[in-house]
């Protein structure tokens, strides 16, 4: 058999070792099964930095991975009376062809030989910031290289984290990523485009429609296209439930009149998408909701605009909290004899009463994904500010410079409780607006836009 054909993973692998150092040795666990309950487990997830380096989906894995380029893999052995039940297993036998590792052996000789593969390095790098009781496991293993030292074994004296290398490589996407990324987005699309048409059709026929019909939608979508997973809990909120960011799809019965906020997406192949779409539940915005409605599309418009390579990740945010907060002056949301000109609600973050979250971040593997936020090359440029909202004094670094190949999120919103001196029409009202784009030079790519945003779209795939 020929050797990993044309996967991305020996290439990452290979990225990876130039930047150990000759004498180091990486260490990189897969995720553990979780139980759920008794006899019960949650549907395996490998770990992402390892899914990353070796495409394996097994768990109770680990990569060895030397300054060399030497890998070495450690799994389940082969277990014919176990695979019975729990499933076939690759065992290191098959894995250097299948997966292009040098070597593999079972996984319970891992204590045994670490101690012989940490002989005489001078670093060990593993994840410090994912894997419960890791550092301690590896000190075991340091200690029995150090046992040796009578026999003139040196053992490494640096632990170096791991984090910081794989989330500045896993920042910037490759082809083979963004290629799973575009159809996890086309899937998740299809999802809310499906639980649209559900909710309308449903209050047209005078039927009891509640969240969890929504929720049905999507996952019908997901798993029919091939995603194996939601990429988070589904949120499905109807009505005033839009108000609670992190709702999770209850049994709340969707009414005519109001709307439905719908974030939710599917991970595909251990990439995930990140869709937020908002509409009225019977196919119809009122006034009120759509003057709400325009404005934050109208903010995410800005903030996609503010997207391209050499702008800052801080960008798109000041972007759409510069028009969701003139909105909210024009509609009496935020009252400028108290809050003053935009510049001045803005620089108090008057918005935040309407406008909480910030309006990106990462996506690729992990919705949140890794990487820093900060741009590297200025981390030492400290301002110190006062937060106008706690009164705390916090540091700010300059933020990111997007690169061709970062994906975030854009995501402006605007969540009106019932609020003394905010307009009556407005409260209850929900609007969240999210798509995944990826940087490019000149500008963004959406990655999410086979369901529509605009509300005259909205309202005519409704009535379709
Ligand atoms: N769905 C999680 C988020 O939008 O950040
Ligand atoms: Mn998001
Ligand atoms: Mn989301």
């Amino acid at each position: 058999m020929q050797r990993a054909p044309n996967l991305p993973y020996a290439a990452r692998r290979a990225r990876l070792a130039a930047q150990l150092g000759a004498d180091a040795l990486a260490i990189v666990p897969t995720a553990p099964q979780q139980q759920r309950n008794r006899d019960s487990d949650f549907p395996y997830r490998p770990d992402s930095y390892f899914y990353y380096l070796t495409g394996f989906t097994e768990p109770d894995a680990w990569l060895l991975l030397d300054g060399s380029g030497r890998s070495t893999l450690f799994c389940q052995p082969r277990d014919p009376d176990l695979e019975t039940w729990t499933g076939y297993r690759l065992g290191p036998d098959a894995a250097p062809d299948a997966l292009g590792v040098d070597a593999a052996h079972a996984v319970d000789e891992l204590d045994g030989l670490l101690p012989q593969l940490l002989a005489n390095r001078a670093a060990v790098w593993f994840p410090f910031a994912t894997h419960d009781g890791l550092q301690l496991q590896v000190e075991d293993w340091l200690q029995a290289v150090r046992a040796q030292a009578r026999s003139g074994v040196l053992a490494p004296d640096a632990q170096r984290d791991l984090c910081a290398l794989l989330d500045e490589m896993r920042l910037v996407k490759d082809a083979h990523e963004l290629a799973i990324m575009r159809r996890a987005g086309r899937i998740s699309a299809r999802a809310h485009v499906r639980a649209m048409q559900r909710s309308a059709r449903m209050l047209r026929a005078g039927e009891t429609a509640r969240e969890y019909h929504l929720e049905a939608e999507l996952l019908h979508e997901f798993r029919q296209s091939g995603a194996q997973f939601p990429a988070y809990t589904s949120i499905v909120a109807a009505g005033a439930n839009a108000c609670v960011l992190h709702y999770p799809a209850g049994d709340a019965l969707l009414r005519d009149g109001e709307l439905v906020l719908i974030d939710a997406a599917c991970e595909l192949d251990g990439y995930a998408s990140d869709i937020t779409r908002t509409f009225p539940a019977g196919g119809r915005f009122t006034d009120a909701q759509r003057t709400l409605y325009e404005l934050v599309l109208e903010a995410q418009k800005q903030a996609v605009a503010a997207t391209r390579a050499g702008a800052r990740f801080d960008d798109p945010h000041d972007a759409a909290v510069r028009v969701l907060t003139q909105g909210m002056l024009d509609l009496g949301l935020l009252d400028s004899n108290r809050v003053g000109s935009v510049d001045e609600a803005v620089a108090q973050r008057a918005y935040a009463r309407f406008y909480m979250h910030r309006t990106s971040h990462w996506m690729g593997m992990d919705v949140h994904d890794c990487g820093s936020y900060v741009e590297p090359s200025e981390r030492d440029q400290i301002t110190e500010q006062r937060d106008p909202l706690s009164g705390k004094q916090v540091q700010k670094r300059p933020s990111r410079i997007l690169q061709p190949g970062m994906v975030l999120t854009i995501e402006p919103g605007i969540y009106v409780r019932p609020t003394e001196g905010v307009p009556e029409e407005f409260w209850n009202i929900g609007i969240r607006i999210e798509d995944d784009a990826v940087v490019t030079p000149d500008g963004c790519e959406l990655l999410t836009r086979d369901v529509p945003v605009a509300p005259d779209e909205i309202e005519a795939l409704m009535r379709a």
